[in-house]
């Protein structure tokens, strides 16, 4: 028999598998399921994050997730791994998400993202799993004409194989769920996630030199960077740089639990955006985070970057409607959580 969540008991015996679980995004929510009483499975295949993730979280909270250092294109190992741990619902984050490297690298990317997702619906379907939250992106929605942006925006065409994958993934999700009204699906739309726990043990680690604005800021507080490039002062914005929609990180895990909450009454494929509403500019943020860390962030302005857009921010409207889920922490919290993160773990995980 199929499982619905919707029947899990009360004391929430039944597991979440959270893939990239060890990952920046997956370990803190990994953290909000365990805080909340869920038991959960991590499967991560470690090809971007470090298993002391989780090790941390176990620090904070008290409790460890079941760790399986495997792989969503193994099919056998998920579908297994699914019925070992009477698992009942999956948060799927695992993927590989650098923009430039996927241009240069664009089967790896439709491998891991798009066939390593069908790999993992495989699983479930063979496990009898049919409730699944997907980490999807703002980046499908292309070059909106119109601010805000809500769910019905129509798609655009991202401008690399990264964003293209998501937007792939979401039309096999979307594809799944009406073949089949078993399937319970959320299709999270990211817009700008930044910060770190407030603990400080737990933040995000990229390997080599960031692609993304506030790890890059953060490493050249601690002295790791010299100046920060500041792509284009020539945007149609409120001081010329690139406007976004940045959300903090612990929202963003919360944002999580809310969606297996609401899919609980739900069949099919739905979609919600999770961000604040609020955009800011590059300079606003490099700005927010020289008054959370008190040092200064030298800066060079550079050409545009190929492929960005002027501005980007979320109608949050529909998940606040339907899964009662508000952003609660501004720019200045988002900063000073970077900025201790970055503080006290200058390598990162160190690995
Ligand atoms: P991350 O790289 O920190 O985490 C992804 C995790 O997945 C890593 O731990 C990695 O080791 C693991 N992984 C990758 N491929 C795997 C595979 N085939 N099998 C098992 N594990 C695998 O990235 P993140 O920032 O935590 O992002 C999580 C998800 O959210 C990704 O799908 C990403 O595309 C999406 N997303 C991220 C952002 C962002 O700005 N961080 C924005 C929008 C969407
Ligand atoms: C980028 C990706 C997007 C992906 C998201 C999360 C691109 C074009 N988009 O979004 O697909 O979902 O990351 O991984 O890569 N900036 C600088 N200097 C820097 C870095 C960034 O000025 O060194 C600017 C950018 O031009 C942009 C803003 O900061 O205006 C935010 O950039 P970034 O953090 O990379 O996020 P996005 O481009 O929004």
């Amino acid at each position: 028999m199929p499982k619905r969540y919707g029947e899990m008991s009360k004391d929430m015996s039944d597991a979440v598998l959270v893939t990239g679980g060890a990952g920046y995004i997956g370990s803190h929510a990994t953290l909000c399921l365990l805080e909340a009483g869920y038991s959960v499975v991590v499967l991560d295949n470690l090809c971007n994050s470090s298993a002391r993730s989780l090790e941390r979280v176990a620090q904070i909270c008290g409790r460890q997730p079941h760790f399986v250092q495997g792989d969503t294109r193994d099919t056998a190992l998920v579908e297994q791994t699914l019925k070992d741990h009477n698992v009942s619902v999956v948060l799927h984050f695992a993927g590989l998400k650098a923009v430039g490297e996927s241009v240069e690298k664009p089967l790896m990317y439709y491998e891991n993202n798009v066939a390593g997702s069908v790999s993992l619906c495989k699983a479930m379907q063979a496990a009898g799993v049919f409730n699944l939250v997907f980490s999807s992106s703002a980046t499908v929605y292309g070059e909106p004409e119109t601010m805000p942006i809500d769910e019905d925006c129509p798609a655009g065409v991202p401008t690399n194989p990264y964003g293209l994958s998501k937007k792939m993934v979401e039309q096999v999700l979307t594809d799944l769920a009406a073949s089949d009204d078993r399937w319970s699906i959320a299709l999270l739309r990211y817009f700008n996630p930044v910060g770190a726990h407030e603990s400080g043990l737990m933040g995000e680690d990229p390997q080599g030199i960031p692609n993304n604005l506030v790890p890059y800021v953060s490493q050249v507080a601690v002295g790791k960077l010299a100046a920060l490039q500041v792509f284009g002062d020539d945007y149609p914005t409120v001081d010329g740089t690139g406007v976004r929609d940045y959300i903090h990180v612990v929202d963003l895990a919360k944002g999580h639990l809310k969606a297996i909450d609401a899919l609980k009454s739900r069949k099919g494929a739905h979609i919600w955006n999770l961000g604040t509403g609020v955009g800011y500019s590059v300079l606003q943020v490099v700005k927010a985070f020289e008054k959370a860390s008190g040092r200064d962030i030298p800066f060079n302005i550079a050409p545009r970057r190929s492929g960005d857009i002027a501005e980007c921010w979320a109608n949050p409207e529909k998940a606040k409607a339907e899964l009662g889920w508000v952003a609660e922490h501004g720019i200045e919290r988002m900063m000073e959580d970077t900025w201790r993160w970055q503080r006290d773990n200058p390598e990162g995980y160190g690995v």
